[in-house]
């Protein structure tokens, strides 16, 4: 049992001494700051990182595992019939890096198609659940070195205790959407840094589509999305000192044609006034929270963006219904 390993934080090598509680105490002034200033403005918006506390990240787990969450599974089979063509490209690789890695239950696919890998570092938000997750792979890989980091991948600038040497980059999930354009190109750019020369990476890129598959996958009949949605209020409530009703509020999914995304709000369902911390905030019947953005991109469009950020694209693999692609890049 692997059970000294514990995440150390991305953000710089000084605030990995940190202790745990000053982390998390960071962690909360950081959400107090976004939700504040996120409820204040117009249209009203919290960023998506938010919503993966150890409760949002086993509700994200059971999303994965719903019929109409078609990208968990469709990338999980390009996983299995491509690893051996990956493996091919970049073996050689010593380290893999993964940005977002929640349950790492993709990775192992991965990782069994490589030979020579040394050391796994796993990158989330979400202390707890990156935690159990390296735990996890460790315990089933145990020639491989396991080295979470915590913290934001946007304002990564190190990898701590990363071995020199030929990194492969992943970044699975279609996570990449939730970024804006700019986001996106500026996380690219970062990635360059972090993987360094002759670094290569492997993006999960959720294709465009048909709505009557695009929007079950935001928005099921289970009403497991939603309460993954709602959990953004729930953590607001728990940690903010909040008293939004939950039940006063509704998730809501839909598609931006224009923009090439999914679109996630929450509706207020009723003229309300709800507090946070010490401050209140007026909401009228139909007003709503954005919480989500999910861009969906052609081949073409993500290689686009992606030579744009100096990657070069080497290939990209997708299913037989063209659902979800898995792009390889190498640093040009
Ligand atoms: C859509 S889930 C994908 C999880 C996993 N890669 C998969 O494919 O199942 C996004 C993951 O990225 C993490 N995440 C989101 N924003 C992040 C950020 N800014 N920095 C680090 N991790 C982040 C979340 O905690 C979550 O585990």
């Amino acid at each position: 049992m692997a059970s000294d390993i514990s995440p150390s934080v991305a953000e710089s090598p000084k605030a990995a001494s940190a202790p745990k509680s000053a982390r998390r105490e960071a962690e909360t002034a950081a959400f107090a700051d976004a939700v504040l200033s996120g409820l204040a403005r117009r249209p009203r918006s919290i960023p998506s990182r938010f919503l993966y506390d150890a409760v949002g990240s086993a509700l994200f787990e059971d999303i994965t595992r719903l019929e109409a969450y078609y990208p968990t599974r469709v990338e999980t089979a390009l996983l299995d019939r491509f690893g051996a063509e990956i493996a091919q490209h970049v073996n050689g690789a010593d380290s893999l890096v993964e940005f977002g890695s929640g349950s790492s239950r993709k990775t192992s696919l991965l990782i069994e198609a490589l030979d020579g890998l040394e050391t796994y570092i796993p990158i989330d938000v979400s202390e707890e659940f990156l935690a159990e997750a390296a735990e996890r792979l460790a315990d089933k890989h145990p020639g491989l070195a396991v080295k979470p980091l915590v913290g934001d991948f946007m304002q990564a600038r190190t990898l701590l205790d990363a071995p020199r040497g030929q990194k492969l980059g992943f970044f699975s999930g279609s996570t990449i959407g939730n970024l804006s354009h700019d986001e996106a190109k500026a996380f690219l750019v970062n990635a360059a840094h972090l993987l360094g020369p002759g670094g290569a990476f492997l993006i999960g890129v959720d294709l465009k589509k048909s709505l009557d598959i695009l929007l079950p996958a935001y928005d099921d009949d289970e009403g497991v999305t939603a309460a993954f949605s709602l959990n953004m209020l729930a953590r607001v409530n728990r940690e903010l000192d909040g008293n939004f009703d939950t039940t006063r509020f509704a998730h809501q999914a839909l598609y931006n044609e224009r923009e090439g995304r999914i679109e996630i709000y929450l509706e207020s369902l009723a003229a309300q006034k709800v507090q946070v911390l010490d401050r209140t905030f007026v909401f009228a019947e139909g007003e709503r929270i954005h919480t989500e953005n999910s861009h969906k991109y052609s081949v073409p469009e993500f290689q686009a963006l992606a030579s744009a950020a100096r990657w070069q694209p080497v290939e990209a693999w997708t299913d037989d219904e063209d659902l979800f692609s898995l792009h390889l890049l190498r640093l040009a």
